[in-house]
């Protein structure tokens, strides 16, 4: 039996479960595959639509496969002002990557709007981990603890 079907069979198979199972499978593997989504769907007796618009309607569950390193940059006017598009910048150089590239596989780096710490900027998320008043010459650091 699959870890998908375990988690399935976890729960009753009633449409309000269907929000809590994609959210486990999503937890499980980072993502919804196209694959799980269709059990799911055999599962709760539902067009795979349904699914689909479930997935999509909550940020927090993916239906892509995310990249391995996920860093967000700051760009609000406090951290732009202490250089955060020079550390975006680095950062492309560093891995040969675009900031909102979406097909690499490996690194997704996206540039963020303010996130309310603006009196510790530049700041920078690394997989959910905050990062504060980073520097150009400090980002290589940080990004060798991830690599
Ligand atoms: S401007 Fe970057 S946290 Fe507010």
């Amino acid at each position: 039996m699959s870890t998908v079907e375990k988690i399935l069979l976890e729960f009753e198979p009633e449409t309000r479960n269907l929000l809590p199972v994609l959210k486990r499978i999503s937890a499980a593997f980072g993502y919804v595959s196209q694959k799980d989504a269709q059990k799911a769907a055999k599962y709760f007796d539902l067009p795979l639509s349904r699914v689909y618009e479930t997935v999509s309607f909550y940020d927090l569950i993916n239906i892509k496969k995310q990249p391995e390193l996920t860093i967000e940059v700051c760009s609000g006017t406090n951290c732009a002002v202490n250089g955060s598009f020079e550390i975006i910048r680095e950062i492309e150089n560093l891995f040969h990557v675009k900031a909102g590239d979406e097909n690499n596989p490996r690194i997704k780096l996206e540039i963020i709007s303010c996130l309310g710490q603006c009196g510790e900027g530049p700041v920078v998320v690394v997989n959910g981990k905050v990062y504060t008043k980073v520097t150009v010459s400090g980002v290589h650091g940080i990004l060798k603890e991830w690599v």
